[in-house]
């Protein structure tokens, strides 16, 4: 039918996903740290990626990002293939990350950590960029104002000019959040947002993450263990054990399968976050 036919392109062209991740496979010497992962990440969607630790998430987000090369597998990303690019390629084709230990440039300001943020994607001359002359001076007028803006949203502004190395461990946090979106991404990748930072803090992240999906259409790719994070953001999650993925879906039915339950039981020397939350529950009740 002529109908069909006119809209089958634009259809396929929905479905295509943003991020599209297959057979992925990583080695470090001997360990296998992430093994045949597909994934797909749609435009639009927050996906939460969780596991107990060690199970490969971060070494994923690595090789979106182009830090970690892997073994086998292939990613793309907006239909580019990503494992022909460097880092900088990909962060310029508008893939942001943030890191599980901040990794933030402590002896500068929090301004001046946004203002390099968005330089490295934009690829223009770090000092160029900082310096109010020539002729990057509108680019700075525009990169100044995008950065008060993110500030202003995360509540940050106050801290705008303060050294980030005197900041608590939960504000650092929040700058490196704050840094990535600076470079305007398209798909963010985000480590472990709310490690260290307060439950108040963590419920005031969860409620960004969620205006910045709906009201900037920024898809997130999100490894959390705070299970009410992940609960109140994520409309997909994707568990991962052993570098496996051991199952994926919405979140209110993913979490309660027991083999999700068990990877998590199974690791003796860790809190199980699934258990953690009923105690924080009960503690606020
Ligand atoms: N650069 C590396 N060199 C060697 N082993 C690594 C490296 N990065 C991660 N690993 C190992 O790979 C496994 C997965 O690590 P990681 O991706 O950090 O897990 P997660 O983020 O889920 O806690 C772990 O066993 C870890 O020790
Ligand atoms: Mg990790």
């Amino acid at each position: 039918m002529s109908a069909e036919w006119q809209t089958a392109p634009q259809e396929a062209r929905r479905r295509r996903p943003l991020l599209e991740v297959q057979g992925l496979t990583v080695r470090f010497g001997g360990l296998l740290a992430v093994a045949d992962l597909d994934l797909r990440v749609e435009e639009g969607e927050i996906l939460a990626l969780v596991g107990p630790n060690g199970a490969g998430k971060t070494t994923v987000l690595n090789c979106i990002s182009g830090f970690v090369r892997p073994a086998a597998g292939c990613i793309h990303f907006a239909g580019r293939d990503l494992l022909a690019l460097g880092p900088e390629r990909r962060a310029a084709l508008g893939i942001g990350r943030t890191f599980q230990n901040g990794q933030l440039f402590a002896s500068m300001t929090v301004l001046e950590n946004l203002l390099i943020g968005r330089h490295t994607y934009l690829r223009a001359g770090l000092l160029q960029g900082l310096l109010p002359c020539g002729p990057a001076k509108s680019e700075d007028a525009r990169a100044r104002q995008r950065a008060h803006e993110i500030l202003a949203w995360l509540e940050l502004e106050p801290y705008a000019d303060c050294v980030v190395a005197a900041l608590p461990a939960g504000l650092q946090k929040l700058v490196g959040v704050a840094r990535a979106l600076a470079g305007e991404p398209r798909l963010l990748l985000l480590d472990e947002p709310a490690a260290g930072v307060s439950l108040r803090e963590v419920a005031a992240l969860a409620e960004q993450l969620r205006r910045w999906n709906a009201e900037l259409g920024l898809t997130l790719l999100l490894i959390e263990h705070n299970m009410e994070v992940v609960q109140a953001v994520a409309q997909r999650v994707c568990v991962l054990n052993y570098g496996r993925k051991l199952a994926e879906g919405e979140p209110g039915r993913v979490l309660r399968e027991p083999a999700v339950l068990e990877a998590y039981l199974g690791r003796d020397e860790e809190v199980n976050p699934l258990q953690e939350q009923e105690v924080s529950d009960h503690a606020a009740g």
